[in-house]
């Protein structure tokens, strides 16, 4: 019996690096069927909706995706398609894997940390009020099982993956009640792991301490707003947003997707570069306990090390196409 995986192309380059991604999963011959779904503003040009019912209806019965980016106006219009899907499904973990890969010129190609990122509440939570037209209020919440629950998935994961230090990032020298409560949350959860070391650095500080060494952290654990900061950061100091992949992962649900958007600059122009995608689609390989993600990303490893293996964004010059169908080659001699 095959598994059915939801395939969802998103906005912008969405359907090239997801065709790019399915191209290259089926090369590897797994027992899956992949059933196409519209989300975000493809699907409302189509159907009037962002996330049509029949996206929602198969996300409930098959439990799983691969996603690609979705477009999200600023300022107005829509609120955001992944955080109205983080929050319907109830997705509450963002894991978010920033390591080098193939000698790319970068700031730090020996970083290899992981960001677990709370992926429901925070000023993401949307709660937003216009008190005069100079005055909007933004509502931050953060709850205790909120906490508890992103805490707890750090830390276990920590635990099974060898992992000595779980750095805990917030702002609760001044958002004392809020991220106060995030702190002592993770400080709680911590208790039952001695094992492992426990590091609380603020925000500002992290992003000045990951710009001189990142090689100094394995685990950060974060909320939502700074998690997605970070992530984007840390994405930047091994060589672009295009080599960053990412998880949501709910109890019994799991969306896979890359950190970056959908790059509206190059849609359309077979210059996307589908790594992100690649090794999102390499977590759910291990997600699903098959152990080809591991080889996609050896295989990346060593395809990305050859300077003509690159895409435009890695200083290269080959298409999406062109990446790909080398990638599959790769591949097949792994
Ligand atoms: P972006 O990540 O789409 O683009 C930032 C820069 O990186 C652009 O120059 C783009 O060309 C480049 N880039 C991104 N991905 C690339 C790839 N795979 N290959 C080569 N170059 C790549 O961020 P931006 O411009 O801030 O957002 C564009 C749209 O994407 C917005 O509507 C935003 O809301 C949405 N977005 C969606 C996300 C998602 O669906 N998970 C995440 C982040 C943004």
């Amino acid at each position: 019996m095959k598994r059915k995986i939801v395939a969802l192309p998103g906005d912008g380059i969405g359907p090239e690096i997801m065709g790019a991604t399915l191209k290259m999963l089926d090369s590897l011959e797994l027992p899956f069927e992949f059933i196409e779904a519209n989300i975000g503003q493809s699907a409302y040009d189509a159907t009037g909706e962002l996330m049509p019912q029949r996206t929602l209806d198969l996300l409930e019965e098959h439990k799983i995706a691969i996603k690609g980016p979705t477009t999200t106006p600023i300022g107005f219009g829509f609120t955001s398609v992944n955080v109205g899907l983080r929050k319907h499904f109830d997705l509450y973990a963002n894991l978010r894997p920033v390591r080098g890969y193939g000698d790319i010129p970068c700031l730090f190609p020996a970083v290899n940390l992981i960001i677990f990122r709370e992926n429901t509440e925070d000023l993401y939570a949307g709660i937003e009020e216009e008190i005069s037209p100079d005055e909007m209020h933004s509502i931050k919440v953060i709850t205790r099982k909120g906490s508890t629950r992103i805490a707890e998935a750090a830390f276990d994961y920590a635990k099974t993956h060898g992992i000595e230090k779980v750095t805990v990032v917030t702002k609760a020298n001044i958002m004392k009640k809020t991220d106060g409560l995030f702190l002592a949350v993770a400080r709680e959860v911590a208790e039952d792991y001695p094992e492992i070391q426990v590091e609380e650095v603020l925000i500002d500080n992290m992003c000045m301490q990951l710009v001189l060494d990142p090689t100094r952290y394995q685990l950060i654990l974060t909320e939502n707003l700074y998690g997605d900061i970070l992530s984007d950061l840390c994405a930047g100091l091994i060589g672009g947003i295009g080599l960053a992949p990412g998880a949501n992962i709910g109890t019994d649900m799991a969306v896979f997707e890359p950190v970056h958007g959908s790059a509206p600059d190059i849609a359309g122009k077979n210059m996307a570069n589908p790594t992100a995608l690649f090794l999102s689609a390499a977590m759910m390989l291990d997600y699903l306990g098959f152990e080809e993600g591991e080889r996609i990303r050896r295989t990346l490893h060593s395809y990305l090390q050859n300077p003509q293996n690159r895409t435009r964004d890695l200083g290269g010059e080959l298409t999406t196409t062109a990446f790909t169908d080398g990638f599959i080659k790769a591949l097949q001699l792994r």
